[in-house]
C-alpha cells in the first residue's frame, strides 16, 4: 500500500489516543497517516515505513520523546522531526531542535499551524533531494569520469581506489607533480559513503609557517595578536568528511608531532584553546616528495610517515604511461573546444607522435596546459608540428641516439644541433634577432643567412613565430 501511495507520510506519535484520530481525519487527504501511542512503538514503525515527517510529542510514557528523536535519527538522518510540547516544555524542545529537530509546535496549536508547518517541511525536503540528485548527477561525471587513462598502471589505480574508497582507511597519493594526485583524492571521496560530507582540502606548503597551524586545527578568540574570532579549522570543517593534506611532506615537524597525535586520537585543542574537540575525519594524504627518503634524512617523521602511508598509492609519471598521452590529448581538446568555442579537429599524425614521444617532466598538468594554448590561439582546423611549443619538437631531435639511429652523417647532425642551437637562442629572446646573434656571438647577417639556410622563419601573421617543420 505504501508503495503506491504518492502522499508524503506523517507518522505521529502521541499517548493521547483521542488526539491520534483527529490528527488522523484532519490530515489524510494530504498524507498518508501512521500513528504510534509510545516511542518504542514508533520507532519500530520508522524501520518499516518510508516516513517523511514525525510529529513527536516530547512527554511520552516509556522512552522520551529526546530519546526517540535521538534514535529515529540514527534510523534516518534524512526523516524531519517536529516536536510538539506543552508551554511548560518549551525548553526540551529548544533542546530537541540541538539534536536536530526541525522544528516544535507549541500545545494547543491549530490544524493550519499543522499543516502549514507540514508543507514548509516537504517543500524543505524536495529542494534537499533536487540538490541531491543533482550533485548525484555531477559526481556520476566526476568519480572516476574526470580520470582518463587507460594504462594499465591507471586500471591498477581504479581498482585500489574501488577497493578502500568505503574503507576509512588512510591514504597516500605520491607521484611528481601533474600526475594527476588531487583527482585520485577526489575519486575516493567521491566513491566513499562520505561522499555527500565535506571535502576539504590544505595545501600545506602554500600556507605560511605560522599560520599552518591554526588552519588546521583552528583558533579561539584572542589565541594570538589578530585572532578576534573564534576560527574553526580544517580538521573541524571536515568533520564526518575527508580531509585532503595535501604537500604533507612540507609540514613542520612540530606540527608533524601534533598531527601525528591527531591520527591516533582523532582529538585535538584548538590553538589558544584547552578544549578537546573530537572528529571523526578521513584522511587522505598527497606528496611529491620520496617521503621515505625524508624519513631517513630525519626530515619526515617515521611515524607518522607509517600512519599516513596505510594505503599507499603511487601515480606513475605521463612519461611511463604514454599510451595515455593520446587519450588526453582528446579529453583536453574536447574540453578547451567547449570552453573557448572552438573547432580545433585535431592533430596530424605527426604532432601526435610528438606529443607522445615527448617526456613530460610537468606530467598531465603540462599536457593540459599545451592543449589548452593552442586551442586558444586556433580557430579551427589541424594542428600540426609546427603548431606544437618548441621544447616538445626540439627534444625529439635533440637525442644524439635519434640522429644516429636515422644514419645521420656527422655534417647533417651538426646542422640539425646547429639548427635547435639557433632555435633557442630566438625563443630566448623572443625572437629579437639583433638580440640572438649578440647571444649566439655571431654577427646578425650571419644570422640572417644561417635562418635561411635552416629554413627557418618566423610567420608572417602571427606574433608567435612558427617554425616550419624539420626538414
Ligand atoms: N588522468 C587524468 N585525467 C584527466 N585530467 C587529469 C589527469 N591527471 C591530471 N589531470 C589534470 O591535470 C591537472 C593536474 O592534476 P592534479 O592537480 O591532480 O595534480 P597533482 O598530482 O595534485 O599535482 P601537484 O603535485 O603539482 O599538486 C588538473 O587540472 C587535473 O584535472
Ligand atoms: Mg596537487
Amino acid at each position: 500500500m505504501a508503495q503506491t501511495d504518492v502522499r508524503p507520510s506523517v507518522l505521529i506519535i502521541d499517548d493521547d489516543s483521542s488526539l491520534l484520530e483527529s490528527y488522523t481525519v484532519l490530515l489524510e487527504d494530504e498524507f498518508q497517516v501512521y500513528t504510534a501511542q509510545t516511542g518504542e512503538e514508533g520507532l519500530q514503525r520508522l524501520r518499516q515505513e518510508d516516513v517523511t515527517v514525525i510529529l513527536l510529542d516530547v512527554r511520552l510514557p516509556g522512552m522520551d520523546g529526546l530519546e526517540v528523536l535521538r534514535q529515529a535519527k540514527a534510523i534516518d538522518e534524512n526523516v524531519d522531526v517536529i516536536m510538539v510540547t506543552a508551554v511548560k516544555d518549551v525548553r526540551v524542545a529548544v533542546e530537541a531542535i540541538k539534536l536536530g529537530a526541525y522544528d516544535y509546535l507549541v500545545k494547543p496549536f491549530e490544524i493550519d499551524e499543522v499543516l502549514s508547518l507540514l508543507r514548509r517541511t516537504l517543500e524543505r525536503q524536495s529542494l534537499i533531494r533536487e540538490v541531491l540528485y543533482l550533485r548525484a548527477e555531477v559526481d556520476r561525471h566526476q568519480d572516476m569520469g574526470a580520470i582518463v587513462g587507460r594504462s594499465s598502471k591507471m586500471r591498477q589505480i581504479y581498482d585500489l581506489i574501488y577497493r578502500v574508497a568505503d574503507t576509512n582507511a588512510t591514504v597516500l597519493v605520491s607521484g611528481e607533480s601533474g600526475t594527476g594526485k588531487e583527482l585520485i583524492a577526489h575519486a575516493i571521496h567521491k566513491q566513499s559513503q562520505r561522499r555527500t560530507k565535506p571535502f576539504v582540502s590544505v595545501n600545506c606548503a602554500a600556507i605560511s609557517e605560522h599560520l599552518i597551524e591554526s588552519e588546521l586545527f583552528g583558533h579561539e578568540r584572542g589565541a594570538f595578536t589578530g585572532a578576534v574570532e573564534k576560527h574553526l579549522g580544517k580538521f573541524e570543517l571536515a568533520n564526518t568528511g575527508v580531509l585532503f593534506l595535501d604537500e604533507v611532506s612540507s609540514l613542520r615537524l612540530d606540527l608533524q608531532a601534533k598531527l601525528l597525535r591527531v591520527l591516533q586520537e582523532r582529538e585535538f585543542e584548538r590553538v589558544g584553546g584547552s578544549k578537546i574537540i573530537r572528529v571523526d575525519v578521513r584522511i587522505v594524504a598527497a606528496t611529491n616528495q620520496e617521503l621515505k627518503q625524508m624519513v631517513a634524512e630525519h626530515a619526515f617523521r617515521d611515524d607518522l610517515f607509517y600512519r599516513l602511508n596505510v594505503v599507499p598509492i603511487h601515480v606513475p609519471p605521463l612519461r611511463e604511461r604514454r599510451e595515455d598521452i593520446a587519450l588526453l590529448v582528446d579529453h583536453f581538446l574536447t574540453k578547451y573546444n567547449k570552453a573557448f568555442q572552438r573547432h580545433v579537429q585535431g592533430f596530424t599524425p605527426a604532432a601526435v607522435a610528438a606529443l607522445c614521444h615527448y617526456h613530460w617532466p610537468g606530467n598531465v598538468r603540462e599536457l593540459e596546459h599545451v592543449i589548452e594554448r593552442l586551442v586558444a590561439i586556433t580557430a579551427h582546423g589541424t594542428l600540426g608540428v609546427e603548431d606544437l611549443p618548441l621544447d616538445l619538437v626540439t627534444e625529439r631531435h635533440q637525442a644524439v641516439a635519434d640522429i644516429f639511429m636515422r644514419g645521420a652523417s656527422l655534417r647533417q647532425a651538426k646542422a640539425e644541433f646547429e639548427r635547435h642551437y639557433i632555435l633557442r637562442a630566438l625563443e630566448k629572446t623572443r625572437w629579437n634577432q639583433t638580440e640572438a646573434a649578440k647571444v649566439l656571438g655571431v654577427h646578425r647577417n650571419t644570422l640572417l643567412g644561417k635562418l635561411e639556410t635552416l629554413r627557418i622563419r618566423p610567420t608572417a601573421d602571427s606574433e608567435t613565430p612558427v617554425l616550419q617543420d624539420t626538414p
